[in-house]
């Protein structure tokens, strides 16, 4: 706890929070772990202290690979030592990888069943977070999920505060979730539980067809595909 607040002082902008997130946030986003069958190919982007690597970790079985992205060197020794040299001592069998890097610079494998990431989307600009998506989306098999989420209500808070180049900003990010919703089935769970409270969205990967809805009269914005 008191790693991931001194980090969160140090570098906000990619730590993105000053609290790591609760057990109820960690059981949203990771949901679609029990949906699937067989052996499962797992990524977690952005794990900070670990609460949804913890909960990964608890529910891998054998046959199951874990992959895990984290650009914090603080963060990455303190989920080493703590959580994966203690899980791969008990189940040697499951490879579980962690690699110290960003997603942007990380050389991984996919397709992957299911990717949690909890990078902080409302710090980036929207170039940043649709090329990010971009790359998720490639490393995600046809059908697998995708969760990641935002602090309720985060945006509109924001945007009083932030001049009007930072609001540009802000709504480019909202018309990237929107987009990616429409196109891949996004649900979304509001978590109460959770410093501040949360919105859990599940995204799941589908063939890149853009189902166009009807233009309403007043807006000009065409979708935008993010596949
Ligand atoms: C909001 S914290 C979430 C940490 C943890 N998942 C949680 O929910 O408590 C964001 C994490 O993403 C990491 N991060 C930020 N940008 C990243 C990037 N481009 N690639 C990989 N990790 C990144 C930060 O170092 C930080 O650990």
């Amino acid at each position: 706890m008191f790693r991931f607040v001194r980090e969160a002082f140090r570098d906000i902008r990619n730590t993105g929070s000053v609290w790591p997130s609760s057990p109820a946030l960690a059981r949203a986003m990771t949901k679609g772990l029990k949906k699937i069958d067989g052996h499962r190919r797992v990524l977690e982007i952005g794990a900070g202290t670990g609460p949804f690597t913890e909960r990964i970790l608890r529910h891998l079985r054998a046959g199951d690979r874990f992959d895990i992205v984290e650009m914090n060197a603080a963060f990455c020794s303190s989920l080493e030592r703590r959580l994966l040299a203690p899980f791969r001592s008990r189940r040697s069998g499951i490879p579980v990888v962690l690699h110290e890097s960003s997603i942007e610079r990380a050389q991984l494998d996919g397709p992957y069943d299911l990717i949690v990431c909890g990078l902080p989307f409302n710090n980036f600009p929207p170039s940043l977070v649709r090329s990010i998506f971009r790359t998720m989306l490639s490393l995600l098999r046809e059908g697998g999920e995708l969760a990641y989420f935002e602090y309720a209500g985060v945006r509109t808070l924001k945007a009083p505060l932030v001049g009007s180049g930072g609001r540009k900003r802000l709504k480019g990010i909202a018309t990237v979730g929107k987009s990616l919703r429409r196109q891949h089935q996004g649900v979304q769970e509001f978590v109460l539980t959770n410093i501040p409270p949360a919105l859990a969205t599940r995204l799941c990967k589908s063939n890149g067809v853009v189902v166009k809805r009807k233009r309403r009269t007043k807006s000009k914005r065409k979708p935008v595909a993010i596949s």
